[in-house]
């Protein structure tokens, strides 16, 4: 894209490459729906993948085809739905020594394989009856080769030991879903219990049955795979069961915090990969936040949500919707940035928060009700859910992070860049400069981005900087590059407007970011700028 020298003060670049790498957003993705045997119900099971579009002119292809609703291009903040008729099935017992848990490496084909030609987010859910759970999907390039395993929840009729009796059909390890995304065989294992390994060839995803081991586990590979934790039929209530289904988050490397919302907590279980609290009782008294090295999950009956640590809050997320069922979110923010959350154009007042007993958070639930919800965050970050529920039953995920930079604007699908050129050149030649990176030198005719860019340039670095505003030589009156009108001035203070023809912007930190005027010849360095691309659904 750029000639440029390389010698830029690239002031944001650790946040733009943040940008990148945290969001839930990519173009490549394999999806697998996990056997859903739940409620004893004749219907088979209804599943779809949602894709949600940040950009306009969107293609997306889905191998194989879906059963209903045919690719098409889609529009920047379109959600479509696809129903697919693939589905992993049973385990495949044929080539497994015994049906001992850790034994059945059971290998499938029916992957479903979506690329797209700009970033979209993937989430896939299966209904049956009411069973439901719904799932994200992380993108190809994002994945990982080490996975930490929770604890296998202890589940009355579904994972205990006990004599066999008439709801035994419930009963049965968990499992893990290992897909395979890349164009070579990758070779997996699992260790820290019980262990095994095997090949997944490429488009290929095997099943393991799980149970507890005493020291921790973890999937290990010698190339990015996807990692699920499932279990087809687990016992709820009044002789019913349904499928449990939750991504495993890509291993990290340190302690990391992961606040539970109250809402959640009340009845559940935290399952930590390096520890177990059983119930929220035992956790209540410390704090609402759990420590954990791998993975935490927030297991309650027919819900596993996996929970998100503090590093990976995000600033805009979109929210599904499930129609005929009670959809909600729930935010998780630092108590001193409740203010500036806004859903969809309206800004977020009167919500009931409740604290995190011990932390700095707050935490509120609200009902959804339309199809597609575009949540963000003007100033900070913070946690989205995605939660529904039926007679108590449970589905949810982690919403899908779209952007991890906040904006003032709204939602930023593409975050804003402002760099300060380290080459120092004439107010004209610093139009080239600007555009040689594909930016333009910056207009500032918007009070609220003056205060924000403001905030963003360093101080007492670079004195004085080219900014695109200039005097017209016709007519003597100042005018902007981008043509906005010049009505909202910053003068610095206690500066007399004298003969330069062109605009400065002071970055001393005494001069609040003041404009002057220059002589359009002097060298200096200008600020260049690139609008942020804003999502509206
Ligand atoms: C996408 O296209 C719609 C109209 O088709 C337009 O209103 C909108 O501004 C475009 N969005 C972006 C981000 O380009
Ligand atoms: C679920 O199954 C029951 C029993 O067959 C049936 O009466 C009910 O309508 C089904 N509900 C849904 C949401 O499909
Ligand atoms: C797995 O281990 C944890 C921690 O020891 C325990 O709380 C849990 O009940 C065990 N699960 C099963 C299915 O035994
Ligand atoms: C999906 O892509 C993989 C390569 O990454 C390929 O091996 C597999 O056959 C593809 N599957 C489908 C259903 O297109
Ligand atoms: C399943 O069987 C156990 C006895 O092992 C019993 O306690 C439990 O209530 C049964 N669950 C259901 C849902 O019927
Ligand atoms: C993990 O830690 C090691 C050593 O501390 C470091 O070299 C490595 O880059 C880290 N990996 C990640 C993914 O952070
Ligand atoms: C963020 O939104 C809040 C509430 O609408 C508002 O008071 C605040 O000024 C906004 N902050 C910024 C940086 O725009
Ligand atoms: C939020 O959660 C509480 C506690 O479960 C519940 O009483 C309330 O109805 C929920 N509010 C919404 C808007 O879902
Ligand atoms: C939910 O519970 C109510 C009352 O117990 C019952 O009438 C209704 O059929 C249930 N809905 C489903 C989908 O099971
Ligand atoms: C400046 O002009 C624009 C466009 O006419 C207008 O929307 C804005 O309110 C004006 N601002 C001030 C401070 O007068």
């Amino acid at each position: 894209m750029t000639r440029t020298s390389g010698l830029v003060f690239l002031l944001l670049a650790a946040q733009i490459s943040a940008s990148q790498t945290l969001t839930s957003t990519g173009k490549e993705f394999v999806v697998v729906f996990p056997e859903n045997i739940a409620y004893y119900h004749p219907s088979s099971p209804e599943n779809k993948i949602w894709i949600t579009a940040l950009h306009n002119g969107t293609v997306i292809t889905i191998s194989p085809p879906p059963a209903e609703g045919s690719p098409q291009n889609l529009i920047a903040g379109e959600t479509k739905s696809f129903k697919m008729t693939q589905e992993l099935g049973k385990l495949d017992f044929s080539n497994s020594l015994n049906s001992a848990p850790f034994e059945v490496f059971s290998i499938s084909d029916k992957t479903i394989n979506i690329t797209s030609s700009k970033d979209v987010v993937v989430q896939a859910i299966s209904i049956k009856n009411r069973s439901v759970q719904s799932a994200l999907v992380i993108p190809a390039d994002k994945l990982s080769l080490k996975y930490f395993l929770p604890p296998v929840p202890e589940i009355e009729g579904t994972t205990d030991q006990g004599v066999l009796v008439v709801n035994v059909t419930e009963r049965g390890p968990f499992r893990l879903i290992i897909i395979n995304p890349s164009y070579d065989t990758v070779k997996v294992a699992i260790k820290g219990g019980g262990e095994i390994s095997g090949d997944i060839k490429s488009g290929e995803v095997a099943q393991i049955w799980v149970t507890n081991t005493s020291t921790s586990q973890f999937v290990e590979a010698d190339k990015p795979v996807a990692v699920f934790f499932s279990h087809p039929c687990a016992t709820q209530y009044d002789c019913t069961c349904g499928l449990l289904h939750a991504m495993l988050p890509p291993a990290k490397n340190r302690t990391m915090k992961f606040p539970v919302p109250p809402v959640l907590a009340e009845q559940a279980s935290i399952l930590l990969s390096d520890q177990h609290f059983k119930g929220y009782e035992s956790f209540k008294s410390y704090s609402a936040v759990v420590q954990s090295a791998g993975t935490a999950i927030l297991y309650q009956p027919s819900l596993l949500l996996t929970l998100i640590p503090e590093e990976e809050f995000g600033s805009c997320f979109v929210v599904p919707f499930i129609e005929n069922k009670k959809n909600f979110l729930i935010i998780v923010v630092h108590k001193e940035h409740k203010d500036g959350i806004h859903v969809g154009k309206v800004p977020l007042n009167n919500a009931d928060w409740q604290e995190l007993k011990g932390t700095d958070y707050v935490s509120t639930n609200l009902s959804t009700s339309s199809p597609n919800t575009l949540i963000w965050h003007n100033s900070s970050t913070m946690a989205v859910y995605f939660v529904g529920n039926e007679n108590n039953t449970w589905f949810g995920n982690p919403a899908p992070v779209v952007s991890v930079t906040p904006d003032f604007r709204g939602c930023a699908v593409t975050p804003e860049e402002i760099n300060i050129l380290y080459d120092a050149k004439s107010w004209q030649d610093s139009i080239q400069s600007c555009k040689d990176i594909g930016l333009h030198l910056i207009s500032l005719s918007d009070k609220n981005l003056q205060k924000h860019v403001c905030s963003k340039l360093p101080k007492n670095g670079v004195q004085n900087v080219w900014i695109g505003m200039r005097r017209s030589s016709m007519t003597g009156d100042w005018y902007w590059l981008n043509r906005h009108p010049f009505n909202n001035t910053n003068w610095a203070p206690g500066e007399q407007v004298g003969d330069g023809q062109c605009g400065v912007m002071s970055l001393k930190s005494s001069r609040n970011c003041g404009w002057n005027d220059e002589d359009c010849c002097k060298t200096i360095h200008p600020v260049c700028y690139r609008d942020p691309v804003i999502l509206q659904i």
